[in-house]
């Protein structure tokens, strides 16, 4: 996943997202749903991005990664994290509201995994918590072959980050090369990720199948939809 790259996680993808953008809706669906909400949980939180802009919260987050928790840390410090998988964790209480953006859910590439997933986040909410899920691509809107390009342009810091995603069955395979330049040199690496492509039945069953009726907003912050349902 983003281990080799966790350090410069931050400077590409704050290119890519406004996550004070992404927090100031995410406060706005929480409170419409569950008014005083103010124990928050974000799974698969990588480097707390999110977290950071959700200071009207009690926060705590979760991942799986060791290194992107160590940028978590260090960006939250007084934030209890957890290094745990999102498919089966147990943290022994309750938030009036989960999270889990960036489509970090489609790490879990199997339905069953989805499933389990859905109802790990239910379990750990309050009775009339809210749980917020941004997906991944569903296979509908899957381009295979489509070339991936990011680039950041700091002065002491310069990354070119391409990718050609293509599919096996319904898993989408993100191979990402980096080159990366700063005063120490330029590097060059790669990084494999899998992700899941599950339509919205899939998604919207794995809420059902935890006795969540979800929204589906097919828009959401970046295109790829938002899912919302309330326990
Ligand atoms: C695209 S990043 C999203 C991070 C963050 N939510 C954000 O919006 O920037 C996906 C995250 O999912 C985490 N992840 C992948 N599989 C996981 C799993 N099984 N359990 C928990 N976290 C996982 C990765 O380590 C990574 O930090």
């Amino acid at each position: 996943m983003f281990s080799r790259s966790a350090r410069l996680y931050d400077a590409i993808y704050a290119s890519v997202r406004d996550y004070r953008r992404d927090a100031a809706e995410l406060d706005r669906l929480i409170q419409e749903r569950k008014p005083g909400a103010r124990t928050l949980l974000d799974v698969a939180c990588g480097t707390g991005a999110h977290l950071e802009h959700l200071s009207g919260y009690e926060l705590e987050g979760l991942d799986l990664d060791p290194e992107m928790l160590a940028v978590a840390r260090e960006r939250l410090p007084n934030v209890p994290f957890h290094e745990a998988d999102m498919a089966d964790f147990d943290l022994g209480k309750h938030f009036d509201a989960d999270v889990c953006m960036s489509s970090g859910i489609g790490y879990v590439r199997t339905e069953e995994r989805l499933r389990s997933t859905i109802a790990s986040m239910t379990r750990h909410l309050e009775p009339g918590g809210v749980l917020v899920v941004e997906p991944w691509l569903s296979p509908d809107v899957w381009l295979d072959r489509h070339v991936g390009a990011v680039f950041v342009d700091e002065p002491k810091l310069k990354i070119a980050r391409m990718n050609i995603a293509r599919r096996e069955g319904n898993v989408s395979i993100v191979e990402f090369e980096y080159l990366v330049g700063t005063p120490d040199g330029i590097e060059r690496f790669t990084e494999r990720h899998e992700l899941g492509l599950f339509t919205v039945e899939q998604y919207l069953e794995a809420f059902r199948a935890a006795s969540l009726e979800a929204d589906h907003d097919p828009e959401g912050p970046m295109g790829r939809g938002l899912y919302i349902a309330t326990a």
